[in-house]
């Protein structure tokens, strides 16, 4: 399999692990928790090493907690390094937020203040993450609910920290189109202020209104407005890996297929009107 990303991916889930093993599933490319696979042997590092023969790989991780203001786990990294020398994965990802603080390990993603002095540590840890895994790293926006005062805009934070460590970006367009509701921004004006050129892969997912907000589920198909979001992102950035985010609520494998081939078509138009304009 390749080391580099392409094409169109499913996050590979329980209820479809047979597929993968036999690689029959019509996708280019997997992608999984990296926690979920950090341990010593076992059914599940063998699972994904047959998973692998059939398909490039990338990993994404929730618990690295790149906003740490104590800074990363040393056994952390030790462990998702291991990995990465098992598995050679094409993408190694985390999101953009803190889950740790002492030994107090939070399971959410939760949200960092965008200012400067989170900036400087959001740095340092990327620069220590890449270092130690000897690799660049993509780091994904999150969905957000609340704002801090006196920050810069999520784009601005995400320009600046790819320009300071050379890491990449996940771009989840559902968690954009989530964020600009909940904030009131518009999503057109995020795209047009992220590097695109550092755009390593997309995830595409749906989300449920809540009282007050959109709450990203990622348990329901992707909603029109965010394949419409998907379209002016393919425009602008290219070609990316894209793929389809189910975390809940699994539906068959088919459905997930359906849903990707609605974005390989979104993607080949979106490739038509960069050549026409
Ligand atoms: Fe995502």
């Amino acid at each position: 399999m390749t080391q580099y990303l392409t094409g169109f991916g499913l996050g590979m889930r329980r209820p479809h692990y047979r597929s993968y093993i036999d690689g029959t599933a019509p996708v280019d490319f997997i992608e999984v928790i990296s926690e979920n696979f950090m341990i010593a042997g076992g059914k599940p590092l063998d699972t994904l090493l047959k998973a692998r023969s059939n398909y490039s790989l990338a990993l994404h991780g929730v618990s690295m907690s790149i906003g740490s203001a104590d800074g990363l786990s040393d056994a952390y990294l030790i462990e998702l390094r291991r990995l990465v020398d098992i598995m050679q994965p094409a993408v190694v990802s985390d999101h953009l937020c803190w889950t740790r603080i002492d030994q107090f390990n939070s399971h959410d993603l939760l949200p960092l203040p965008y200012t400067e002095e989170a900036l400087d540590v959001v740095c340092r840890n990327i620069d220590l993450a890449q270092e130690t895994l000897g690799r660049r790293m993509l780091l994904e926006n999150p969905s957000s609910y609340i704002a801090f005062p006196g920050a810069m805009m999520e784009w601005e934070f995400l320009a600046e920290m790819t320009r300071r460590t050379g890491c990449g970006l996940l771009l989840d367009v559902n968690n954009i189109h989530v964020s600009a509701v909940n904030h009131g921004f518009l999503a057109a004006d995020y795209l047009a202020g992220i590097p695109m050129g550092s755009v390593g892969q997309i995830h595409l997912a749906g989300h449920v209104q809540g009282e007050h907000l959109l709450i990203d589920t990622h348990d329901q198909p992707v909603p029109p407005q965010v394949w419409a979001l998907y379209r002016t992102a393919m425009t602008l950035a290219g070609p990316v890996p894209t793929m389809i985010e189910r975390d809940d609520n699994i539906p068959e494998l088919a459905e997930l297929c359906d849903e990707l081939e609605v974005a390989r078509g979104i993607s080949a138009e979106a490739a038509g009107e960069r050549i026409a304009a």
